[in-house]
């Protein structure tokens, strides 16, 4: 039994991290077998992006990718990332959606579900870890790291009870921007292993250039499971790499138990598919493995920083760059420091922006900093400045109830709407997540079928990222 288990990405984050999530199920195929005999903890290979990548650029049917996965991989666990009441989408869902999400994920081949949200407000996974667990999964609740003066190592202790609480079989670290640092991360582990029973798992980055040190400092406090990726698209915005971290920890008493010859075989071919991801420009090596010391420095992570600089070109305003980088923490203070993640990161950077350009601040408030400041999105881990919510809000009722209580059931609607395309019950969960998009990938599916030249359909793969 090795002493750290390996978490591979490179079939889910590493291509997300790098290559704008664009390798499709025939890039991956060729490795299954050999990937199967590594003897990994688990392979991280669907949920995140990758679901609407499937439908939006790819022309796959991610439920059939998933299924091709599990034919493939037999002997290896199969792990998803699920935004627990979001599923993979960017607003709440309601409760049976949620549920017969995760069972039709569980059915067609997962084993591990990481389930997190973006403010920790545990009762917005509460349905997901349930879910896991009545259809037979193994629940990994995801604690979203940051810094702030209420994200303090007390307060993740705090949270891992909590999750322990609620059921989770493992508890995860998930440090989207690479903030934790190495020294932290051993003091916060040690920690969590002290005062938890459950395993401990890591997930960072390498965007700040200190990834791998933090894996060896987790692995030294007790860190269960670690993320990497394989060398090619590992380091940078992605995982570090699993071949270094396999060859650093060989012979001591954290061995992982895997073949570094086998790794750098199965990396050969990936090395190939890295280099056609570049070449059809969905990956830029330089920009994707240059060292960010901006976030090390305003913790604003590195994908939010070039969605503001491409905010600030539109309006023509890129001298306000560094104002609008020092408001980023103060919208996130009067917000309530939420960390900076999928859709809070856009919520937070969207209002900086605003409150630079406009000339004064919340003059313009977009409906997605009201929703927050409402609680629509759940608890913010802070009180929030008043002042400023009166501003955004006026009088308007704050929810303090757990938001997808609002929501009533909506399966039976979404199957009754694509009747005419209906061809499994995953569409139905298809649908429901990105309507506009499924709806173009089943007419395309139907085309397709009915023998329509595919050259012309497939033409929609050259669509820009959105
Ligand atoms: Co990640």
């Amino acid at each position: 039994m090795p002493k750290v288990g390996i978490t591979d990405t490179i079939l889910r984050d590493g291509h997300q991290s790098q290559a704008a999530t664009r390798m499709k199920i025939s890039q991956m195929e060729p490795m299954f077998a050999q990937l199967d005999k590594v003897g990994y903890y688990s392979l991280e290979c669907w949920g995140g992006a990758t679901f609407d990548s499937c439908l939006r650029f790819l022309n796959e049917d991610p439920w059939e990718r998933l299924r091709a996965l599990r034919k493939g991989l037999p002997n290896t666990k199969l792990q998803m990332l699920l935004r627990g009441q979001n599923i993979l989408g960017y607003k709440h869902y309601s409760d049976d959606v949620v549920d017969f999400f995760v069972k039709k994920s569980i059915e067609n081949g997962i084993d591990i579900i990481r389930c997190f949200d973006a403010l920790n407000d545990l009762r917005n996974m509460e349905t997901a870890v349930k879910a896991t667990k009545k259809y037979g999964g193994k629940a990994e609740v995801a604690m979203s790291y940051t810094i702030s003066p209420v994200h303090t190592e007390d307060y993740f202790v705090r949270l891992a009870a909590d999750i322990q609480k609620m059921g989770a079989d493992l508890i995860c670290i998930k440090d989207m921007a690479n903030l934790l640092l190495p020294y932290s991360a051993y003091s916060l582990i040690k920690r969590l292993k002290a005062e938890t029973d459950l395993p401990i798992v890591l997930h960072t980055h390498d965007t700040t250039g200190t990834g791998a040190m933090t894996l060896l400092k987790a692995v030294e406090a007790g860190a269960d499971v670690i993320d990497t990726c394989l060398s090619p698209l590992g380091n940078g915005t992605s995982q570090p790499t699993t071949e270094s971290m396999v060859a650093t920890l060989e012979g001591t008493e954290y061995d992982t138990g895997l073949d570094l010859k086998a790794l750098t075989e199965i990396a050969a071919y990936f090395r190939g598919i890295a280099d056609q991801l570049t070449e059809d420009g969905w990956r830029d090596p330089a920009r994707v493995l240059s060292t960010d010391a901006n976030t090390l420095l305003y913790q604003v992570p590195g994908g939010m920083l070039s969605n503001l600089i491409g905010q600030l070109k539109k309006a023509n305003a890129m001298d306000k760059y560094y104002d609008v980088l020092a408001e980023v923490p103060r919208v996130r203070e009067d917000f309530g420091y939420p960390p900076l993640v999928t859709p809070t990161s856009q919520i937070v950077g969207t209002q900086a922006v605003m409150n630079i350009i406009a000339g004064e601040r919340y003059k313009m408030v977009p409906k997605e900093s009201k929703g927050l400041l409402r609680g629509e999105y759940g608890r913010l881990p802070a009180e929030v400045n008043e002042e400023v919510r009166k501003k955004c809000i006026g009088d308007a009722e704050v929810i303090t109830h757990r938001p997808a209580d609002d929501i009533p059931p909506e399966l039976e609607k979404y199957k009754e709407e694509i009747r005419d395309f209906y061809q499994q019950e995953e569409d139905v969960l298809s649908y429901a997540l990105f309507p506009q998009v499924a709806m173009k990938y089943f007419e395309y599916r139907q085309a397709k079928q009915l023998g329509v030249d595919s050259t012309m359909l497939d033409k929609e793969q050259n669509t820009m990222p959105v």
